[in-house]
């Protein structure tokens, strides 16, 4: 089981809210971590750097490691590892004390190309291990053409496997899958595991909050990780102009986007925000704890409409990527 770590986090200690007609004490008491099965404690906001672009993203590392982000949520294919890696040698903040996660893109699933993957990983990030690694997706893609390997794509214990012997290698300390679903879980569980996988990286945001998966998670003892939580770059704008969030916003004097950030935390997952402007990034990590009936209240509107996805690949497969 994860465990919830140390009680956070400043902000606005006020106030009273003409529009809700009640006073707010916004007193924190949000996570800062999560305990993992191995003991490691994973901080519960990370900068996200999918489509961070070169000349954006190292800036934008760099913005988060002076406004306190310990945290930084990368992977192979955002092909920004190095300038990933370069922001964090620059920094004065010591290697052990962020939390660095990539992931095992598609086409190196085959339990013998994961540890290239993986060094290929490393050397570019800089360091010689990763706090979290990540199966990207439940698919894996050959290199003879054939596109994928129905085998190992329902069945991907030998690349868990591989997986296992990089934690037992000390090459990272954690590992995880993302976009799987609970038959995908329980196939993968089914299997006698040396390590449990310690998280699930999905979407969730406002327009998909997955309580079911989030319920499965809890029960469980895996860790999930939001991404796109503001609803990606096409919903951000959505989002942040939901009612309830806007009326939440102004009853605790915060910014809408902190009002979505921080029911992520309290919800119990991790939240990726993802920003290559540093005002934003400094805003996404100032947040607080919701009072309970203003969370409520976002959890019931964000579970009343039809849940719709904002992410969907539109690879060549025959099989829905997300049963
Ligand atoms: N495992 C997976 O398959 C997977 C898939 C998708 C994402 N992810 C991870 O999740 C992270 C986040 O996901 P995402 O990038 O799709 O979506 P997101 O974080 O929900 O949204 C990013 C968008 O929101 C804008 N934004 C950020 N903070 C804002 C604020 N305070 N006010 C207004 N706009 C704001 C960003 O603009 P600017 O950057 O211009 O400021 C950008 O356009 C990714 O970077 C990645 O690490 C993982």
């Amino acid at each position: 089981m994860f465990a919830i770590g140390g009680l956070v986090r400043r902000l606005p200690l006020k106030k009273w809210s003409a529009s809700l007609g009640c006073s707010y004490h916004t007193a924190a008491t949000l996570p800062t971590h999560y305990t993992l099965p191995s003991g490691d404690k994973i901080p519960s906001v990370a900068l996200g750097v999918w489509k961070s672009a070169p000349d954006e993203v190292g800036r934008a590392v760099t913005a988060a490691l002076n406004a306190g982000y310990r945290h930084i949520d990368d992977a192979w294919i955002y092909r920004n590892e190095e300038e990933v890696g370069a922001a964090l040698a620059a920094s004065s903040v010591d290697r052990k004390d962020v939390w660095l996660t990539s992931k095992l893109w598609n086409q190196f699933h085959a339990p013998e190309d994961v540890e290239a993957a993986l060094d290929e990983s490393l050397a570019k990030l800089g360091t010689d291990y990763l706090d979290l690694y990540i199966i990207h997706w439940p698919l894996a893609l050959n290199k003879d053409g054939s596109y994928y390997n129905k085998e190992l794509t329902e069945n991907p214990y030998p690349t868990w496997k591989k997986l296992e012997e990089l934690v037992d290698k000390g090459k990272v300390r954690n590992i995880g899958v993302s976009n799987w679903s609970i038959r995908r879980l329980q196939n993968l569980t089914a299997n006698p595991l040396k390590y449990q996988p310690a998280v699930n990286q999905i979407e969730i945001n406002y327009w998909f909050p997955q309580p079911e998966l989030l319920e499965y998670s809890k029960k469980h003892g895996i860790l999930l990780e939001a991404y796109s939580p503001l609803g990606g770059d096409g919903r951000v704008g959505d989002s942040l102009r939901v009612k309830e969030v806007q009326d939440i916003a102004k009853a605790l004097d915060i910014t809408p986007a902190q009002v979505i950030i921080s029911w992520h935390v309290q919800r119990g997952t991790v939240v990726l925000p993802k920003s290559v402007t540093p005002a934003r990034v400094v805003e996404n990590l100032q947040i607080t704890k919701l009072p309970d009936d203003l969370f409520e209240k976002l959890e019931a509107a964000a579970r009343a409409h039809k849940p719709e996805r904002s992410l969907t690949p539109s690879w060549p497969i025959d099989f829905d990527i997300f049963e």
